[in-house]
């Protein structure tokens, strides 16, 4: 088990690596931190450095998440039995992610990462995610509540399959995001969260 120890601070060291916020030092001389909604994820980096920045931004953290999950291999590999481990080796990645210590243990909301790794526990639940989390985002034209609903719509879905370990995992994880996002809600409920230029709630 303490190999698996090493493994989860490999995945934490990955996960911490502050890509938005790196991005936006490097390549354009902007503080993300301290810009839009002062978030270092996806749609912060959208909003300050345009979509396409935004995207190559979300791809690095969903890889992050992978990659962190993944570690858990180092070794060996996993038999089916053992899979819940990249979920236990990853988490280090979602939590290096949304506390990195290189930028004072600030971070992001704990999305594109946590999707990462459910890529490589099961990679269909990661498209249902994509798909729940598009489809929601082209309704409502707003992240956060794409999010939030992708989350508590994975849960769901576990537990219609019967994977009472990713259940468990996905119902903790939505609990995480919805705190992670609680400036959201407060914007939600006072009718100012900020939307994206995407959408029928934008285009109405
Ligand atoms: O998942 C992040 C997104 O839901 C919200 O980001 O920057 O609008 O707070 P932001």
């Amino acid at each position: 088990l303490s190999h698996y120890l090493i493994s989860f601070l490999l995945a934490y060291l990955v996960g911490s690596i502050p890509f938005g916020y790196v991005v936006g030092r490097l390549f354009f001389h902007k503080n993300l931190l301290i810009l839009g909604s002062g978030n270092i994820g996806t749609t912060n980096t959208a909003r300050v450095l345009g979509w396409r920045i935004g995207l190559v931004v979300m791809c690095l953290d969903i890889l992050k998440g992978s990659l962190g999950a993944l570690m858990a291999c180092l070794w060996g590999p996993l038999t089916v039995s053992q899979h819940w481990l990249y979920f236990a080796v990853g988490l280090g990645a979602i939590l290096g992610h949304t506390y990195s210590f290189w930028i004072g243990f600030r971070g992001g909301k704990a999305v594109a990462t946590s999707v990462g790794v459910l890529l490589i526990y099961n990679p269909l639940m990661f498209c249902l995610a994509f798909a729940i989390f598009g489809s929601t985002l082209f309704i409502t034209s707003m992240v956060s509540v794409a999010s939030m609903v992708g989350f508590t719509l994975i849960t769901l879905a576990s537990a219609l399959i019967q994977d009472w370990f990713l259940t468990l995992i996905a119902f903790s994880l939505t609990l995480f995001v919805f705190y992670r996002h609680r400036e959201n809600i407060h914007r939600l409920k006072t009718g100012h969260e900020r939307l994206i230029p995407f959408g029928l709630n934008y285009w109405r």
